[in-house]
């Protein structure tokens, strides 16, 4: 896919965590930006991306270290105006002959901070405000040439600036909300700096994207795997507007959906003008999952099940030219990461079957962030139901009931994870929810009802807010709201005498349960 945007914004990745966030920004002020690892960051590849900004991110290492990531010192010669920073900001003191040593004081969290309204970064903004600091080594002395534009009081140089080389640094994370005008600050140097004129928006791209697209596909055929997630149905969406008919989507409906959620997928899609294809297969599934309750042994299975059923239904189809996935930006950042420890194995439903016979992948929103997906699920005329849905497994309920799976426990946690989400609407708490559902733990205990005397399941309810997933707290949802939940579920779904809320953060747990 080609991006429809003249200016483009290098983001080199020194492996800091908040790498991602700095990108997000960049694009939430309308600039387009790609993450470079550094070791990908020569100067020809610099020079042949011609970005109108660099970005230096943080990274966990001291730049004065021999294994230390670094890039050419050349960068500086090449008149691209550079923002670094944290770890960014070291290397770029150390490079350009400044000193850099452990801090007296290491820094972390939020910290008052005092700024020059000298420096083009922070002017029109307070002179003292609060900035988010995480680190053990300092900029001691500012290279030939650099001014200090912020301090705090253990931190000498928490900003420094060459303007006539445009070269920037800052101590603190702009990226982060807990710094109060971190936003502006990064906006100053996209604007102010690098002259950017802010031509990255989810209008143009779609007008692009689709263009593209219908070039590319011309009279050939599409298929896609939806899934009814928001990544999926965008992209059926926009190849939709693209090659309209020359586009098959296959939905494969495997029984753990979400109450009636199979149908809303169906009907979201009836008035596209795609051909689209329901397969329900619930039965399969379940025969495959018979007597299975390991959760890891769960997703392989759904996972396979999906590709075999995926595939038998290609093949009806024939010979199809090109296979659309709905692959996005961070998918596409982490993978390579590769370090990481395998917690549970993901399997997104759309995983890519082996022997379905297409040419070519295709993947529309491989530079997308997703809340540039949901944002041109919007501009494409998606409903708001459907683009703002919150994240959903792949292999579903099925990892919602601990232990085996049987049609007696999918319909109890169907009908008590609507209840829950009802509730959960009317008392408007929803909206300030990341995830929520529930989660049928197959413990059994005692409970009395009316006169008699009942032993039936516990219902876990988990409710998080996060900003990416990768840690997350539990929602304190007020008691009244809790209660009417427990009360409804107890009395509108069969066999289900206790209801628990899960207050545990990830880590220690996860979000999901299996
Ligand atoms: P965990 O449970 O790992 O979940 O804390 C983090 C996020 O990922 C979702 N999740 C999955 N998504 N396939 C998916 O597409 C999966 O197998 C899967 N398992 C967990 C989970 O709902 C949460 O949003």
């Amino acid at each position: 896919m080609q991006i429809n945007s003249h200016e483009k914004v290098l983001i080199i990745d020194f492996g800091g965590q908040y790498n991602q966030l700095i990108a997000r920004r960049v694009r939430e002020a309308n600039v387009y930006c790609e993450v470079v690892p550094y070791r990908k960051a020569s100067i020809d590849m610099i020079k042949s991306e011609n970005p109108v900004g660099i970005i230096f991110t943080g990274g966990p290492k001291s730049v004065y270290k021999d294994d230390s990531p670094s890039v050419s010192p050349e960068i500086f010669e090449l008149g691209i105006p550079i923002l670094g920073i944290c770890y960014g900001a070291q290397l770029m003191a150390y490079l350009l002959g400044g000193e850099v040593a452990t801090a007296p004081v290491s820094e972390y969290g939020k910290t008052e901070t005092e700024f020059s309204a000298e420096s083009v970064i922070f002017k029109n903004l307070p002179e003292k405000s609060i900035t988010w600091m995480s680190h053990t080594d300092y900029i001691k002395s500012v290279p030939d040439g650099f001014v200090t534009t912020a301090h705090t009081s253990v931190c000498p140089t928490a900003a420094m600036e060459n303007p006539a080389r445009k070269l920037y640094a800052v101590q603190f994370h702009p990226e982060v909300n807990h710094t109060e005008y971190g936003f502006q600050m990064l906006r100053s140097f996209l604007y102010e700096v690098c002259g950017c004129r802010g031509d990255w928006t989810m209008e143009r791209y779609a007008e692009t994207a689709i263009a593209e697209l219908r070039e590319k596909v011309g009279d050939k055929r599409v298929l896609l795997a939806l899934s009814g997630g928001v990544d999926s149905s965008v992209c059926a969406a926009l190849l939709s507007k693209a090659v309209g008919s020359h586009l098959t989507c296959i939905f494969v409906d495997h029984g753990f959906m979400r109450k009636n959620e199979g149908d809303e997928v169906e009907e979201a899609f009836a008035d596209w003008e795609v051909n689209f294809v329901r397969v329900n297969a619930k039965d399969r599934f379940m025969a495959k999952l018979n007597g299975v309750s390991a959760p890891e042994q769960k997703r392989k299975i759904i996972g396979e099940e999906f590709i075999r059923v995926f595939e038998a239904e290609a093949k009806k189809i024939g010979h199809v030219e090109y296979l659309a996935q709905g692959t996005i930006y961070p998918d596409v950042i982490e993978s390579g990461a590769g370090d990481a420890a395998v917690i549970k194995s993901h399997h997104n439903v759309g995983g890519l079957p082996d022997y379905v016979d297409f040419e070519e992948i295709i993947e529309p929103l491989r530079m997308l962030f997703k809340d540039e997906v949901r944002a041109l699920g919007r501009t494409l005329g998606l409903s708001d139901k459907l683009v703002n849905r919150q994240p959903f497994p792949g292999p579903g309920l099925a990892i919602r009931i601990i232990g085996e799976i049987t049609d007696e426990r999918l319909t109890i946690l169907q009908d008590a994870d609507w209840v829950f989400r009802d509730e959960l609407a009317k008392s408007g708490v929803d909206k300030d929810l990341s995830q929520f559902f529930a989660v049928l733990t197959t413990m059994r205990s005692v409970g009395v009802m009316g006169d008699g005397r009942t032993y039936d399941y516990t219902l876990a309810l988990r409710a998080v807010t996060t900003q990416d997933f990768m840690t997350a707290d539990f929602a304190k949802i007020p008691y009244d709201v809790l209660e009417r939940c427990s009360s409804r579920i107890i009395n509108e779904t069969n066999g289900i005498n206790r209801v628990v809320y899960d207050i545990t953060t990830k880590p220690p747990a996860t979000i999901e349960w299996e």
